[in-house]
């Protein structure tokens, strides 16, 4: 990509850590105090990926918090993350999980923002868990190391602004660009046949803006974009821009999580590459 052609682009983060520390918790927290839109009752429930709105910036959360999903995407080459959300529970440390996400994220080349959860609780000592962390070479910044974190509790909602702040931080250091101005590449998080829609995908437009009417291959199938709808479900797009999460409808088949979506000059095109895989 031309470098005069890349702009600022939101954020993308993954939520990790081991079971039960609070990753769900956290995010519910952070999409009921900051999602414009709110709930849209059945469908928010398949939701995979959504944009929040922080002090006029968006950043995107790929709602697939276990570490096993993590992986999958990375070693399907899609290198979609660019944030890794660590959470630790204050009161029960760093277990296997958290190594594992630790190693994960690192294999990946993934920066992480440490959120030390649950400090509400009585038995929390977020100091042992950043000593613990140490033992990972993951120095925090109150150890005088540069790796952000924040205190928080998803339960009560404490710290949340402080941590999406250091994730904007983050995001600023890695000064995220993308080019807008070009044919879309975007990455298949789920999908599924839905009545009355046939095949949507919700896919994170990686490069370029989608647009409806384009002419896509995605893994062994194509199409032709019909209708891209907001993840929440409510509203009907025309077009989105790179690190935004949309529903696409318009697919010949169905795509598989992880496949690339890349919009092609014209059908003939689309058909080759999608036999060719
Ligand atoms: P898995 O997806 O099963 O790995 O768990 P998770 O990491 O998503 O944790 P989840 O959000 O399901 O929370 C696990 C438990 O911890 C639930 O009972 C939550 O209510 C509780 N919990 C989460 N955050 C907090 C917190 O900040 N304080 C307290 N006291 N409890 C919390
Ligand atoms: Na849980
Ligand atoms: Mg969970």
């Amino acid at each position: 990509d031309d470098d005069d052609l890349m702009k600022p682009r939101p954020p993308v983060v993954t939520i990790m850590g081991h079971v039960d520390h609070g990753k769900t918790s956290l995010l519910d927290a952070i999409r009921n105090t900051r999602v414009t839109a709110g709930e849209a009752g059945g469908i928010t429930q398949h939701i995979a990926a959504y944009q929040v709105d922080h002090k006029g910036q968006s950043i995107t959360f790929i709602d697939t918090p276990g570490h096993a999903a993590f992986t999958d995407m990375r070693e399907r080459g899609a290198n979609i993350t660019d944030i890794v959300i660590l959470v630790v529970a204050a009161d029960d440390g760093v277990k296997q999980q958290t190594a594992d996400s630790i190693v994960c994220a690192r294999q990946a080349g993934v920066p992480l923002v440490v959120a030390i959860n649950k400090i509400d609780l009585e038995a929390s000592d977020p100091n042992k868990v950043m000593t613990e962390l140490t033992q990972y070479d993951i120095l925090t910044e109150d150890l005088g190391g540069d790796v952000l974190t924040s205190q928080i509790s998803a339960k009560e909602g404490t710290n949340l602004d402080d941590l999406l702040n250091k994730i904007m931080l983050q995001a600023e250091i890695q000064d995220l660009k993308a080019n807008y101005d070009r044919n879309a590449e975007a990455f298949v998080v789920e999908a599924k046949v839905e009545v009355g829609l046939g095949t949507v995908a919700t896919s994170l437009v990686k490069k370029g803006t989608l647009k409806i009417g384009d002419i896509f291959a995605a893994g062994e199938t194509y199409g032709k974009v019909r209708t891209l709808i907001s993840t929440d479900g409510k509203t009907r797009l025309k077009e989105v821009g790179p690190s935004t999460p949309v529903r696409i409808v318009g697919f010949e088949g169905i795509p598989a999580a992880g496949d690339s979506l890349i919009v092609v000059d014209d059908e003939q095109t689309a058909r080759t590459l999608a036999e060719s895989r």
